[in-house]
């Protein structure tokens, strides 16, 4: 249904324009930067709520928080300012200025100074944040009204102001924290630690809600490709634990099938072959003669033919995985249909073996050698390579090939072009459709292509 979904909007994607257009764009583009695991995605899904609405908080709170207090401190520190400078103004006897020096110090936690009437100096260099420069100067513009100068960046812990009076510079340093609302980071300190244990608890459940899915589909995988299934235990969310026991029911109803299907199989065949094997002593015991020669080659042949339909009925799909060595199995075959003596080519490149069904690959492999081999004219090679977790295999021959177009049709059972051709070769039909059925249960691919040698290419791959 997803996938469904999917294609349709892709597919109609150019014709959209404007905004609709836009979102589709915008919804590919995040589904391809989207990581593809089950446990990133969720973590994003709780991880991004979180993230969006501290920041949101963080950003109106601290920025409505930090402005109103630095207000409020600057404008009580440029009010003792203002009172010193009246002080000193309307109380000239105090000729040392011990005492103003003593209440500012002691009361508003000022240190002061008054120096002779020079210039004040030159701006000081504004900082980054000018938020501290800006509600200083405005206050101290309102509330003393006289020339002033203000640096902020200087000292790393204090502010130093300059106020010009007619007769003298007022000098007043303040430590920074009495102006500035300093210690916000410590509010983000606070949710940076909260969200950090909240991330930490979101991946301590989330792994173990995840951990029964990848399982049951590790399961399903191995008992697809034949493997044995490692044991595990149902567990988790109830969907998860649903899911895991409709597996595990579907995998004994499969079991059980199969079974039914192979002993139902060996009756059979034991009954045809025992059948046939009469024939053939019956025909031992006439005399010889051309038509005796004859039903010999057709009882010969119906034995081939019941072999051939058995192998694909049974499928081999009961068959066990083993590690075996594919270079070795590969010359086998190539020695065992060798070429008007000759035996067929083989090339090996990589890790030699695999984890295979030994003998339902063989007659895969099989099949496609006699095939070549049968419409060959005079050249038939098999090519492997096993690296990068992939074990590919290309059986090319020098023979006629086939059609672009009989290339689906000629795995279906039964299905022979040599009959059309007009080639007297017996075959039943079954050779490609067996080795596709092979080569999925192994969970590979099959395809025909043309072979650099002129005829058909086989090409087998598997993975693992
Ligand atoms: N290497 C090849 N070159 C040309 N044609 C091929 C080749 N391999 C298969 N074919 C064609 O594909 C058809 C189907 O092949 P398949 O192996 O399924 O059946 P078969 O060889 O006729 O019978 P069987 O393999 O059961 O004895 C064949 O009839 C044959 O014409
Ligand atoms: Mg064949």
């Amino acid at each position: 249904m997803a996938t469904l979904a999917d294609n349709t909007s892709v597919e109609t994607a150019p014709e959209r324009g404007g905004l609709r257009g836009a979102y589709t764009r915008f919804a590919r583009f995040l589904r391809r930067q989207m990581p593809t695991g089950l446990f990133a995605r969720s973590l994003i899904i709780i991880i991004t709520p979180i993230v969006v609405l501290q920041a949101v908080v963080a950003f109106v709170f601290m920025e409505r928080h930090w402005e109103m207090v630095t207000r409020r401190l600057s404008a009580a520190v440029v009010s003792d300012v203002a009172a010193l400078v009246d002080v000193l103004g309307t109380y000239p006897q105090d000729s040392d200025y011990a005492e103003l020096q003593r209440i500012a110090l002691e009361d508003m936690r000022l240190v002061v100074r008054v120096l002779p009437p020079e210039p004040l100096p030159a701006p000081a260099p504004k900082p980054f944040i000018a938020l501290l420069d800006l509600v200083l100067s405005e206050e101290l513009r309102t509330r003393v009204g006289l020339p002033f100068w203000v640096d902020t960046v200087s000292r790393p812990n204090a502010v130093e102001i300059r106020i010009r009076l007619p007769e003298h510079v007022f000098q007043v340093f303040v430590s920074r924290g009495q102006t500035y609302a300093s210690n916000s980071h410590i509010f983000i300190l606070w949710m940076v630690g909260t969200s950090l244990v909240l991330l930490a608890i979101a991946i301590a459940f989330l792994r173990n809600q995840i951990r029964p899915i990848l399982k049951i589909a590790a399961a399903a995988e191995d008992f697809g490709k034949g493997r044995p299934v490692r044991p595990f235990k149902i567990r988790g969310a109830r969907e998860v634990r649903q899911a895991g026991h409709a597996f595990g029911a579907m995998r004994s109803r499969i079991e059980r099938q199969i079974e039914q299907r192979t002993t139902m199989l060996a009756g059979v065949s034991h009954d045809l072959r025992t059948v046939l094997t009469r024939f053939r002593l019956q025909l031992a015991l006439l005399e010889e003669s051309n038509d005796v020669e004859a039903l010999r080659r057709d009882v010969d042949d119906m034995n081939r033919m019941l072999e051939g339909y058995l192998a694909f009925a049974r499928g081999d799909a009961g068959e066990s995985t083993a590690r075996i060595d594919v270079a070795a199995m590969l010359e086998t075959v190539a020695q065992e249909n060798a070429l008007d003596g000759a035996p067929v080519p083989v090339t090996f490149a990589g890790e030699r073996f695999a984890l295979l069904r030994p003998l339902g690959f063989k007659r895969c492999l099989t099949n496609l050698v006699v095939n070549a081999r049968r419409h060959a004219k005079s050249r038939v090679t098999v090519s492997a390579d096993h690296s990068a977790g992939c074990l590919t295999i290309h059986v090319d021959d020098d023979g006629p090939g086939i059609p672009p177009e009989e290339r689906d049709a000629v795995f279906r059972p039964f299905y022979r072009l040599d009959e059309a051709r007009n080639l007297d070769q017996s075959g039943t039909g079954l050779g490609l459709a067996i080795a596709r059925d092979v080569v999925r249960v192994h969970g590979g691919e099959i395809r025909l292509d043309d072979s650099p040698l002129g005829g058909l290419r086989v090409t087998v791959t598997i993975p693992g």
